[in-house]
């Protein structure tokens, strides 16, 4: 996911800009840029690859400028698709965070009006655009540009006629941080947090103005009384505090983020819940899988019927939508363009809550929020932001328990008070998972299995091994191995098998067996002794509703070092971003 900063004040641009682009690498991207303004001329420098060759080549001064990091989508990640793009007069900088989805249609428009294109980028229309509009008034030219632009946009804007710094808003994030001698703009807070805590956190049609002072306008050009957000997150999480990758220490961080966030919620009457009778939840990539490990835990204690949805699938399949429903979307960021796209086809048709990590994202604007209290996750695979997802919805499921009057929700209360020390106990398996990881590592296959809520944990798993290590990790429900993947197995390949379920356990134990007849090195992850027939087991703590959660902690543990001991970019994994807020 692209990323954005912009700054005006008396100091020099350059080094502010390439610590908010810094601040913001854990987006995920390929290039990156800045555009200074010196006295009426605009300076650019851009680069592919990381920051340390943009940072190389930029030696450009001005006290007013715009930076970029890019996460190709329209054209490949060479530097003349890097932003910031130059309008054809020079006149005007643009940054850009999101798609411009008539962009072929407007390149077309200005190409017939002499406009010439550099990049293959959908953004290079929006600094031609206002050049087109242009005619001697920045705002007025801003407010024709975006008139035209279909789809979303988070732009930062520099003209070398005016000594200001611009940005408009529209379904991706943007934000301005007030400060007492400057102001910047970013694409999130966390790139903002060590210069200021005061932000306006901007809305969809407003243009921020800023010079002397920073002016917020609507799409009239009329002035809007914004407050000021004050962040509290504290400045010091989001750095790694000795730890060799940020994962790492977000991995260690649990205990603390399961208490902050079960303390922010246990008494909560979470009013969210009123009234339904089923609920639909949907996310990707990870929080999808807290959204099916939610679906398990719900539906089997409560009786209400859940759905769990991939939101970029649940958003064109035609859902099923009942007034007495609740659309529950998860999200880390609340900026996954695909989940906020999800959740608006809920609109008017059925109440819609969220559960989220970051303050004032988009998702809390748009649905009732039950806020992780996980704290600035950095590192792109989430761990911290996961497992209190997975809180969340314990303590939804809690809450029916309460509601239908069923005294079983005093006992899954006492264990999810439980939780931040049971998973200390399972942060000290620490050392078992450093030399399995190493017993992983020369592999380039996986197969992870589980029954029930523990299918859903080793989804998880399977997704984290394979984000940060690149080994081809997979998940299949254990009871489907039989039917067509067993195939795969021959002598010496890894399974990890989570087996918490009592239930289930004999089933999964034949599960097991049948993967050790063809030669495969099993290592079962259990609160049961399963010596007897795994290669290795892992023992974490006993739980009655919380061992799949304890599961994941352990896989993070072995992801991160079969990562470590493969030599991989651990915190920022190739090709991925931390949020996707593009379709
Ligand atoms: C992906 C991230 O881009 O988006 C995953 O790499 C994440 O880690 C997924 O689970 C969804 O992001 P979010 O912010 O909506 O939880």
């Amino acid at each position: 996911m692209c990323g954005i900063v912009g700054y005006i004040g008396d100091e020099q641009a350059t080094p502010l800009l390439l610590n908010g682009l810094k601040r913001l690498e854990y987006r995920g991207y390929d290039s990156a840029g800045i555009a200074v303004l010196d006295d009426g001329k605009i300076s650019v420098a851009k680069a592919e690859g990381r920051l340390a060759n943009l940072a190389a080549t930029a030696n450009i001064r001005g006290n007013i400028g715009i930076g970029h990091t890019r996460w190709a989508t329209h054209g490949g990640p060479e530097v003349r698709n890097a932003h910031p793009h130059l309008s054809k007069s020079g006149r005007f900088a643009i940054v850009h965070n999101g798609i411009i989805e008539n962009y072929k249609e407007l390149k077309y428009f200005l190409e017939l009006r002499g406009f010439e294109f550099v990049s293959d980028t959908d953004s290079e229309v929006i600094a031609h655009l206002i050049d087109f509009y242009y005619v001697g008034d920045v705002i007025t030219a801003l407010i024709k540009a975006a008139c035209r632009l279909k789809g979303s946009y988070a732009l930062g804007v520099i003209c070398s006629d005016e000594p200001k710094l611009y940005a408009v808003k529209k379904d991706s994030p943007l934000v301005v941080g007030l400060c007492e001698k400057s102001t910047f703009i970013a694409s999130d807070m966390q790139a903002l947090t060590d210069k200021t805590r005061n932000f306006y956190i901007m809305d969809n049609g407003e243009i921020a103005v800023i010079g002397k002072d920073a002016r917020i306008l609507n799409m009239n050009g009329e002035p809007i009384k914004k407050s000021v957000y004050h962040a509290v997150w504290d400045n010091a999480v989001a750095q790694k505090q000795g730890y060799a990758h940020f994962m790492l220490k977000e991995i260690h961080e649990q205990p603390q983020a399961i208490k902050r966030t079960l303390d922010a919620h246990m008494n909560s009457s979470l009013d969210f819940l009123d009234g339904i009778n089923s609920i639909h939840i949907i996310g990707c990539g990870s929080a999808y899988h807290a959204a099916l490990m939610g679906k398990y835990i719900i539906e089997s204690l409560t009786g209400i019927r859940v759905n769990a949805d991939i939101a970029s699938e649940f958003r064109y399949r035609n859902p099923i939508i009942r007034g007495d429903d609740l659309l529950l979307a998860i999200s880390q960021s609340g900026e996954t363009a695909d989940t906020i796209g999800a959740l608006k086809i809920g609109a008017g048709r059925c109440k819609s809550a969220c559960i989220v990590n970051v303050p004032e994202s988009t998702l809390t604007h748009i649905s009732s929020p039950m806020y992780t209290l996980a704290g600035p996750e950095v590192a792109v695979a989430t761990t911290k932001g996961f497992t209190t997802q997975l809180l969340n919805l314990y303590i939804i499921a809690m809450n029916l328990l309460r509601r239908l009057g069923d005294d079983r929700y005093k006992l899954l209360e006492r264990e999810i008070y439980s939780l931040p020390s049971l998973v200390s106990k399972t942060l000290a398996l620490e050392p078992q998972m450093q030399q399995l990881g190493v017993r992983i590592a020369p592999h380039d296959y996986a197969f992870f299995i589980g029954r029930g809520a523990d299918y859903a944990a080793a989804k998880e798993s399977a997704l984290k091994l394979k984000e940060i290590s690149y080994v081809h990790a997979d998940c299949y429900p254990a009871g489907e191995l039989k039917h067509g993947t067993i195939s795969l197995i021959e002598k010496g390949s890894i399974v990890v098998a989570i087996a918490t379920d009592r239930a289930l356990l004999d089933k999964t134990v034949s599960n097991i067996i049948e993967v050790k007849a063809r030669g495969a090195f099993v290592i079962g992850i259990s609160c049961f002794d399963l010596s007897n027939v795994c290669d290795v087991t892992v023992n974490i703590p006993r739980a009655t509703f919380v061992s799949p959660l304890l599961a994941t902690v352990v896989c993070q543990m072995l992801s991160y070092y079969t990562a470590s001991a493969r030599g991989c970019d651990i915190d920022k994994p190739r090709n991925l971003a931390k949020s996707v807020t593009v379709e």
